[in-house]
């Protein structure tokens, strides 16, 4: 049978929520942030969460091209904690292996066409909502405070320069490897080790904001009768990908293993808006999004997706709407269905108030299929770096008890009312992948070619002359006389 454990919330119970963030933002800005408290004076720094790449950055005072966000830009000269991360250091599994100015440098491309350069940083970390009003001074601030590596940017380009958020929070499984410095999750896990707490992240993204826990889920905020599935992720990438047997409707097959897997496969990708496939892949699913019901809409195209208007007077709430629709049936490993339910899936069309589409698109470049925030919505999601599992269960995220009670009715509404500023859609992956040379190493590498046609030039003319005066060696042995 498809399930793994039955809530066991009364026995873990944690009436102390103390690492949950409440999550801001939806999909029409595009993106989904947490704040994070760095340093002295626990500065807040507002983070794009993203399962796809690796680095925790945002911009210092030093940044002489960065744009203008929601917090100031982090003063490590205040900070007297901080520590600049020197280039033959080792944080974690990873020695730097790339120096600028005496300091450990990083420049990271993402698919979406953005870039971030800067160098790294160590300071004090704490995150979670109820920290916000506490001084660092706070004895619960102090305890439970922790050292970790953070990024300093100092330039920013497109997106990243344009945004709201200060940053990113990179929280892919590539973090404490030999490829990348240990993040706040990792670290923390370091220290409370032998506890409760487990090596594991959880998101929880509705239409409108959510939460994130660290270490464990958030149990409270489930109901009680909740199931709770777990499958493995592929320990072998640098993502969360995961197994989709297949996607069906009504328990029908519309798009099998093969077409599904065709490429790098499917990963989870909390920085990306829409959901992405291969163009035979979207095409078999866009097909299917079918109207059904005499009320129905004419079908719409609008940037290249499928969508209907949706008018109150004729098709009564959201919820009724959405009914129209079908659920697509995820078939994960352990028999677990995930079900893509159009309450969850149907997105606003750019610029629009009313008009809701299906939102899959063709991705550009290798054939991959990326669950990104729309696959995501109302399911709280766990990443177990401990266990490499993914675990899902269904939750309505916006209603967070703590901060805000957003009802899907409520957001629908908001979204009818207001024509928001739209950020449009992002696919935030590092594209600094294993092997590929970025441009600093092949700026480093055409000038080291030139110097190298250089020394060849006169060790050809040297050897001329050796070899008139009679004496010819080999170059090794020129090399050593040398
Ligand atoms: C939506 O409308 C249906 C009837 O059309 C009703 O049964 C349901 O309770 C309504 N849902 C909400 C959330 O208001
Ligand atoms: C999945 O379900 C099938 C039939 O319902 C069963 O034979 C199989 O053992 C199940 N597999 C797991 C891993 O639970
Ligand atoms: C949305 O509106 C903005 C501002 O009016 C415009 O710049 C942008 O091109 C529009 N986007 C689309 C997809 O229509
Ligand atoms: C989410 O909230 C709705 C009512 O707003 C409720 O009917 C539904 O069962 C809830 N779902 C979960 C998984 O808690």
């Amino acid at each position: 049978m498809l399930i793994i454990f039955y809530l066991f919330s009364l026995a873990i119970c944690i009436d102390d929520p103390i690492h949950t963030s409440i999550i801001y933002g939806d999909s029409d800005q595009g993106y989904y942030y947490v704040n994070l408290f760095v340093g002295e004076h626990k500065q807040k720094q507002s983070l794009i969460l993203d399962t796809a790449s690796s680095i925790t950055t945002f911009p210092c005072v030093d940044c002489k091209s960065c744009g203008n966000h929601i917090d100031s830009y982090y003063n490590f000269k205040i900070s007297q904690t901080h520590k600049v991360v020197k280039c033959d250091q080792i944080i974690g599994e990873k020695q730097c292996d790339k120096c600028l100015n005496n300091r450990c440098s990083f420049q990271i491309s993402y698919a979406e066409g953005s870039r971030l350069a800067g160098y790294f940083m160590q300071d004090w970390l704490i995150m979670g909502d109820e920290f916000e009003d506490l001084k660092q001074s706070d004895e619960i601030v102090k305890l439970e405070q922790i050292l970790s590596v953070i990024g300093c940017t100092t330039l920013e380009t497109n997106l990243f320069y344009t945004q709201k958020a200060n940053g990113i929070m990179g929280l892919s499984p590539k973090t404490n490897t030999e490829f990348s410095f240990p993040n706040y999750i990792d670290d923390l896990y370091q220290k409370e080790k032998g506890s409760e707490f487990q090596k594991m992240f959880t998101i929880c993204i509705g239409r409108r904001d959510g939460y994130m826990t660290v270490g464990q889920y958030d149990f409270n905020r489930h109901r009680n009768d909740s199931l709770y599935y777990k499958v493995k992720y592929d320990q072998d990438t640098d993502v969360y990908k995961i197994n989709v047997h297949s996607i069906k409707i009504d328990n029908i097959v519309i798009a099998d293993h093969n077409l599904i897997n065709l490429g790098q496969g499917a990963f989870i990708d909390s920085g990306s808006t829409l959901a992405y496939g291969s163009p035979k892949l979207s095409e078999k699913l866009t097909q299917q999004f079918l109207c059904q019901n005499e009320n129905c809409p004419d079908l719409q195209y609008l940037e290249e997706l499928h969508c209907y208007q949706y008018i109150p007077e004729k098709h009564g709430n959201f919820s009724n709407f959405a009914s129209y629709f079908p659920i697509f049936e995820f078939e994960l490993d352990n028999n677990f269905t995930f079900k893509w339910k159009p309450i969850n899936y149907l997105t606003l069309a750019v610029n629009t108030t009313d008009i809701y589409c299906f939102p899959l698109a063709v991705i550009p470049g290798a054939p991959r299929m990326i669950l990104g925030q729309v696959w995501m919505r109302n399911w709280d999601i766990g990443f177990n770096k401990q266990t490499q599992e993914v675990l899902f269960v269904e939750n309505n995220c916006s209603n967070t008890k703590v901060s805000h009670e957003f009802t899907e009715e409520d957001i629908i509404l908001l979204e009818q009312q207001s024509l928001k500023q739209n950020n449009g859609r992002r696919v935030y992956k590092d594209l600094n992948l294993k092997g590929k040379l970025d441009i600093f190493s092949e700026t480093l590498y055409a000038f080291v070619m030139i110097v190298l046609m250089i020394f060849l030039y006169y060790l050809f003319f040297y050897l001329l002359k050796l070899k008139k005066q009679g004496k010819y060696q080999t170059i090794q042995e020129i090399n050593s006389q040398e």
